[in-house]
């Protein structure tokens, strides 16, 4: 469920029309409801219940400060995969004891830096990644909390581009190794095993995956106790999938994950953490763009937006489905016709949606897709020199600009010229 609802014939975010935003700050722009990511945030601590455990939101998703301090401030925890992201929740107000490190490629200045300032967790990927984190820690003369992510070799049966706990994926080390690798970090100095990590993709609409990889853990967990080693924390990951078209997916709801998740650890004494970024702020947000014009083809009509590839990546990048739909109710309710919907950028890549039934919508019409709170302005460019578009967010009756748009100037000032030129 979300915050974005026809009222008065014109879609709104909670209580601000979409239409006045875009009359204030002009379009593209992204616009996030407070409630909803409230209510999602929520939603995962109510399937923890009872639980001992830490949602740590997947920063990854939407790191604009105002969400990561709504969510803070609702006592989430973070997870962070590069020193920029690290330094975004801190500047959040997040405490580093609340922050999890995560990520194949973590730089020894990273690892520096988490340590200074202070740090949940650090999720090691690798036998490699575990000697330097060792050397970093003892040098300082600090120990570093460690979880191994381990590869459970589960096919999560998600997009080829983000499914991530299979043998062949770049992340974890072997599950079948990973005694042998905690025995090592064992006598390693500057370090302190204090759990197990896993994440095995995302956008997962099936509980079986999660369920087949969480009881490989649940069976590594009991061995490595039995060899002597503190497990008192368990990273599940994120990625429970959401409804991206509302006519036929219907991804289990985090209640399902939960009872999933209280069966299998319920009675191991160990405090549970989460990851989940998608499923808190993907339908917390929409983009909003204008139509520039419509325009005829063979067989099919084109809408062109002033919303881009460079804007939402996702549709390019995965042949993602977003809903797009008219903020204009009675719009919404004509004849739907197939149409591509593209933006303005030169390649064919640049397109939206190919025979997508939808009105006849004129030049001048908004539109809303859907669902794009996650992975939308994070994965931006300036491609086509174009600038990062504004994000905004609703609470009630009120809204915010939460990044503005740059100027011109801004963007080409911000190269500079060699002195030969
Ligand atoms: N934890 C780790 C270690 C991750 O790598 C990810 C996502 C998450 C948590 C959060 O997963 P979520 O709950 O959001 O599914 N750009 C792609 C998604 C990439 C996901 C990468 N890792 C997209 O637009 O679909």
């Amino acid at each position: 469920m979300d915050h974005f609802l026809y009222r008065d014939g014109v879609l709104h975010a909670e209580d601000v029309s979409l239409a006045e935003i875009a009359a204030t700050v002009g379009t593209p722009f992204y616009c996030y409801s407070d409630a909803t990511l409230t209510r999602h945030f929520r939603l995962f601590q109510e399937a923890l219940a009872g639980l001992d455990h830490l949602i740590c939101y997947a920063v990854k998703a939407n790191s604009n400060q105002a969400v990561l301090r709504t969510l803070g401030a609702l006592g989430a925890g973070m997870d962070v995969v590069s020193g920029g992201e690290y330094r975004r929740a801190r500047a959040a107000g997040v405490p580093g004891a609340r922050i999890v490190f995560s990520g194949v490629g973590k730089t020894q200045a990273e690892m520096r830096h988490a340590l200074e300032h202070g740090i949940r967790q650090f999720n090691v990927e690798s036998e490699a990644e575990l000697h330097a984190l060792s050397e970093v820690a003892a040098s300082m003369g600090a120990t570093a909390p460690i979880c191994l992510r381990v590869n459970p070799d589960v096919d999560a049966k998600t997009h080829e581009k983000i499914s991530t706990g299979r043998k062949e994926d770049k992340f974890g080390v072997p599950i079948a190794r990973a005694r042998e690798i905690y025995a090592q970090a064992a006598t390693l100095p500057g370090l302190q095993v204090v759990g197990v990590d896993m994440h095995i993709g995302s956008q997962l609409t099936d509980l079986a995956p999660f369920e087949a990889a969480y009881t490989k853990l649940a069976d590594l967990t009991r061995a490595l106790r039995a060899d002597g080693h503190q497990i008192t924390r368990l990273d599940l990951g994120g990625g429970l999938g959401i409804p991206y078209a509302r006519s036929n997916e219907v991804p289990p709801l985090p209640l399902d994950y939960g009872a999933m998740v209280q069966r299998i650890f319920g009675d191991m004494e160990v405090e549970i953490e989460i990851e989940p970024g998608r499923l808190i702020v993907g339908n917390a947000g929409v983009l909003v763009a204008q139509v520039i014009y419509r325009k005829q083809g063979e067989g099919r009509d084109f809408l062109i937006l002033d919303a881009a590839m460079n804007d939402l990546i996702r549709p390019a990048m995965y042949g993602a489905h977003h809903d797009i739909v008219p903020l204009d109710q009675a719009a919404a309710g004509a004849e739907a016709l197939p149409h591509d919907i593209v933006g303005p950028v030169c390649e064919s890549g640049d397109t939206f949606a190919k025979a997508r039934p939808m009105p006849p919508l004129e030049a001048g019409a908004l539109v809303a897709f859907r669902s794009a709170g996650a992975y939308g302005a994070v994965m931006a460019s300036e491609y086509n020199t174009r600038p990062l578009i504004p994000e905004v967010m609703v609470k009630g009756d009120q809204f915010a600009v939460i990044r503005p748009r740059p100027t011109f100037d801004e963007i080409i000032n911000r190269d500079t010229i060699p002195a030969w030129l």
